[in-house]
Parts: structure tokens; C-alpha cells; sequence
């Protein structure tokens, strides 16, 4: 039984992996093209994924000897669940594991949206900040506002609590059903998409990229937005037209942005959005804790480990 881990990560797989009498190989060259992982794949009997490897119906047919694909991460977008269950091919995530981690990096997106953090900081490095001054650097004070958490799963409703906790925010939220355990301790109320457009201060994207979601943010719904809110999205880039997303950031209708994630990733050096001031992007780190990470790749392992002996994974994803 062999494995490929495209792209290294925690030891603490391959450890595992090989506990099990599983070989183990790590790809730690350049990253493998679609195609190169396609031909590589035929000497496998499992894989560990990235995000970034897509597996399609197509990757799939010529790899149908596959038995489990761990794909390192919550989401599974960037493979074809339905064909590979129809295939047979077992498809492991990581969920809960990276909802604190997530939800952390997305409160220190809204704190640093909402306070103006980057250009702050960069004034000093740049040697431009000259003297404390009264009206300089004024930010968004969150006490007493309320977030708007759309797709009240594991990490919207986390981000939520520490908002609420900590922040003193007041909570609305749009999903499929109803949470009830989460309004009771949260006081969150459930809210129409329109209604969670119109009356949050922040708007945060929790949801999976599915058919359905891909492009939710379009040039109507963020005009929808409350003039002077704030985007936070650590979801998936595809779910914000982001041309839709520069304009309203330019007008100023938005007050600011905050992305883990974009469309493409990198963000090609070009991209309209890297000349605003009010936006803070980063390269995609919602889960880079060096413990998340840990727990990961033990997850990811154990997944490898129940799909190769034909057994449920410990997280598995069926369409
Ligand atoms: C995920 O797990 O889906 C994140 O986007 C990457 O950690």
C-alpha cells in the first residue's frame, strides 16, 4: 500500500502513515502540475491532497484504482465528491480540527479591517508617522454593532461566539436551518440572505463553494450592503465577484474588506484590488497554526489509514 502526499506537511502523517506498514512518499519538489499528478497517481493506492490539486471526473476515470483521497482541508471543492463516490473512491476532509484557528484569523481580519491596522503599521515602517494626532487613524468600533454570519456551520458559529464574547457584537445569521442551540446561547437571531444584507455592520462568508454559492456576492448584494459595513470572507474566493467587491470598496459604500482568500490565489500583482487602501488581504493562513496544522495531518493520516483498510474515515465526504 503506497501513499502520495503532494506537498509536505507535519510529520506527524508520514509517522502515522508508516506506524500503519503504509509507504509513504512526499512530494517536496515543485508543486505538481494537474497532469503530472495524474500520471504519478497511478502508482498510488491513496492520496494526500492540497486544495490546490484538482481532482475532477476526469482525474478520477484515469485513476479509478484509487481507494481514499485525505484531502487536507475542510473544504472539498476542488474535487469531484460525486464522481469519486460513484466511482468508489473514498474522500476524507478535515473538519473541526482548523474551526478555532479559522475563526481566530477571521476575528484578526475584522480587527484589522475594522481599526485600520495595515495602513497604520506600514505608516510607521515607513517612517511617515510624524506625531499622534486626533482625527488620525480612526477605525470602526465594534461594541454594540451586529455581524452577520452567512452559513452557521462549525466555524461561522465560532467566529460568532468570540465576536459576541468578545466583542460585544450582536449576532444575525442566514443558513439552511435553524440552530437553536447556538441563538439560545448566543442570543443570534436567524435572518432572510436580504435582511442579513441590509442590517449587518459585518458580513461574514462561512458557507462551502458549491454551484449555488459561487459568485453569492455580486454587484446587487453588495449594494444591498449597509453603507460603511465591512466584508470578511474566509470561505472561498469564488463566492465574491470581485470586480463587484473593488467598486464598492473604491465608492467607499463598503467601509473595508478583510480576504483570506481570493480568485485566483496569488492574486496575479495586477489585481485592482492590491491598490486599495481599505482592504487587508492574506495568502490564505486560516488554519496556520502550527497545532492546526499538527492535527491536520494526524487527521488527514487516520483518514488514509480506515479508507486503505476499507473502513468509514474517521471524516468522510459523500455527495
Ligand atoms: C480549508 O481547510 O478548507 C481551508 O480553506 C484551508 O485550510
Amino acid at each position: 500500500m503506497r501513499v502520495l502526499i503532494t506537498q509536505p506537511i507535519p510529520l506527524a502523517a508520514v509517522t502515522l502513515l508508516k506506524e500503519n506498514n503504509i509507504d509513504v512518499d512526499v512530494h517536496d519538489k515543485e508543486v505538481l502540475s494537474y497532469e503530472q499528478l495524474t500520471q504519478k497517481a497511478k502508482d498510488y493506492s491513496g492520496l494526500v491532497t492540497m486544495l490546490s490539486d484538482k481532482i475532477d471526473a476526469k482525474f478520477l476515470e484515469n485513476n479509478s484504482h484509487l481507494k481514499v483521497i485525505a484531502n487536507y482541508a475542510v473544504g472539498t471543492n476542488n474535487i469531484d465528491v460525486a464522481a469519486a463516490t460513484k466511482i468508489g473512491i473514498k474522500v476524507g476532509n478535515t473538519p473541526d480540527v482548523l474551526t478555532n484557528a479559522t475563526a481566530d484569523l477571521a476575528l484578526a481580519l475584522l480587527m484589522g479591517v475594522s481599526r485600520n491596522l495595515l495602513p497604520a503599521a506600514k505608516s510607521v515602517k515607513d517612517g511617515k508617522w510624524s506625531k499622534w494626532e486626533p482625527l488620525g487613524f480612526r477605525g470602526v468600533e465594534l461594541k454594540g454593532k451586529t455581524l452577520g454570519i452567512f452559513g452557521a456551520g462549525r466555524i461561522g458559529q465560532c467566529f460568532a461566539k468570540k465576536c459576541k464574547t468578545a466583542l460585544g457584537m450582536n449576532i444575525l445569521y442566514s443558513s439552511r436551518s435553524q440552530k437553536s442551540d447556538f441563538e439560545t446561547s448566543y442570543d443570534a437571531q436567524k435572518v432572510s440572505f436580504e435582511k442579513l444584507l441590509e442590517q449587518s455592520d459585518v458580513l461574514s462568508l462561512h458557507c462551502p463553494l458549491t454551484d449555488q454559492t459561487k459568485g453569492l456576492m455580486d454587484v446587487e448584494r453588495f449594494q444591498q450592503m449597509k453603507t460603511g459595513s465591512i466584508l470578511i470572507n474566509t470561505a472561498r474566493g469564488e463566492l465574491c465577484d470581485q470586480s463587484a467587491l473593488f467598486e464598492v470598496l473604491r465608492s467607499n459604500h463598503l467601509y473595508g474588506a478583510g480576504l483570506d482568500v481570493t480568485t485566483p490565489e496569488p492574486l496575479p500583482a495586477d489585481s485592482p484590488l492590491l491598490s486599495l487602501e481599505n482592504i487587508l488581504i492574506l495568502p490564505h493562513i486560516g488554519s496556520a497554526t502550527f497545532s492546526t496544522r499538527e492535527e491536520m495531518a494526524k487527521l488527514a493520516a487516520h483518514n488514509i489509514i480506515a479508507g486503505l483498510n476499507s473502513r468509514q474515515l474517521i471524516a468522510e465526504v459523500v455527495e
